[in-house]
């Protein structure tokens, strides 16, 4: 479906929701278009670049109205290699710990890393003639409604002017050296390295400046972070924690949680970020549930706002086996242990400690099996 690798995991049709194997994503550094999870909140609206339109108003003195044509040619092109991640990636293990009723499942693959080009938001803000007030807030909208919203509107969010002011802030209509596809927001999105993914708002059409952030259902009241006893139904807008800046986090991609594997040398492949352009320290492994450690090694940083692919060779003995991750910031952070410890009722932004469990057999074993057969 959309063009996507038929063996990604498919979380809902209609809107399309996917995630690839997470072997798939740690093959490298950038993921391919065909690869790349799909996080949608309704049907996809179909815009052709020539009927694109984007407004730019609120506190800015000249508001504009841009063309793709006036986008592209009249503004520097500019790239960023930088990794979206869902709020809601690896939720399946915070349901180990809670149900979290009506929200999907993602395993480790709602994450992904492309290279954007685009122009900086920060040049259409400025063509625009945008006050420098402290504490605004850009607002984007976009075309696509969302029935889940309460009540039903268009997907929008909201980003503080600084962050919009950033240099790694496009609006982006390349991915991976092709025009931005459909099931990504082509003809153009809002790519907000750092941030949730939720703020990288796709089929953008509107940027409004204001004093508050956005009052859109998708900032105002779904991703936040409740405190574990609060109702989401019945939460009010602006309630909890709002989402903005990724925190420090890592993940096995590489042997999947539950896999059966041969003894011998296993080489455990993960990935590894920090938050809002901080750069990762260390990547730790351990093989005894966090009792002891060892170093991974990782690949060097393309990009201040791209995850990190890092991989370590043990030796697998046969019986059960369990791989724990944890990653350090530059400032001496590191993760947190457990999902328990950080369970919320929308189930975001688990960053605990990756842990796999897995089967190690002998393959002599398998083959006196088969030659005794
Ligand atoms: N933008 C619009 N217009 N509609 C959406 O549903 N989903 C958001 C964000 N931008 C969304 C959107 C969420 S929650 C995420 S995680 C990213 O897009 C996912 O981007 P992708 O589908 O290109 O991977």
């Amino acid at each position: 479906m959309w063009g996507k690798r038929r063996d990604m995991t498919v979380r809902g049709r209609s809107p399309f929701n996917a995630e690839p194997p997470p072997s798939v994503l740690a093959a490298g550094e950038i993921t391919a278009v065909d690869a790349f999870y799909c996080r949608n909140h309704g049907p996809f609206p179909d815009i052709a670049p020539q009927q694109w339109r984007l407004t730019v108003d609120g506190m800015v003195d000249k508001p504009l109205t841009v063309t793709y044509g006036q986008l592209t040619s009249g503004h520097s092109a500019h790239s960023v290699v930088a990794t979206l991640a869902c709020a809601g990636n690896r939720r399946a293990e915070l349901l180990k710990v809670r149900p979290i009723p009506g929200k999907d499942p993602w395993a480790h693959g709602a994450i992904s890393t492309a290279q954007w080009r685009g122009a900086r938001l920060a040049d259409v803000l400025d063509a625009a003639g945008v006050r420098h007030d402290d504490g605004l807030h850009v607002a984007f909208n976009a075309s696509d409604v969302a029935q889940e919203a309460s009540p039903v509107q268009s997907y929008g969010s909201s980003i503080p002017l600084h962050k919009a002011m950033s240099e790694e802030v496009l609006l982006a209509w390349e991915m991976n050296s092709e025009p931005l596809a459909r099931a990504h927001g082509g003809p153009v999105r809002v790519v907000v390295p750092g941030y949730i993914g939720a703020r990288s708002v796709k089929w953008v059409t509107a940027i409004t400046v204001q004093p508050v952030p956005s009052e859109n259902y998708f900032q105002a009241n779904d991703y936040s972070i409740l405190p574990p006893e609060a109702d989401p139904n019945t939460a009010a807008p602006g309630e909890g924690i709002s989402l903005s800046s990724l925190p420090l986090n890592c993940d096995i991609l590489v042997p999947d949680d539950g896999a059966a594997i041969p003894a011998g040398p296993l080489t455990v492949r993960g990935w590894a970020m920090a938050g809002d352009g901080r750069s990762i320290g260390r990547v730790d492994v351990s093989l005894d549930e966090g009792r002891t450690w060892r170093q991974a090694d990782i690949q060097p940083a393309t990009s201040r706002w791209a995850w990190r692919l890092w991989s370590l060779t043990v030796e697998a003995h046969p019986g059960p086996m369990s791989l724990t991750a944890r990653a350090w910031d530059d400032t001496g952070v590191t993760q947190p242990e457990s999902p328990a410890s950080l369970w919320n009722p929308r189930g975001y932004q688990n960053n605990a400690w990756a842990h796999v469990e897995l089967t190690v057999s002998t393959w002599r074993a398998v083959t006196e099996v088969s030659s005794a057969k």
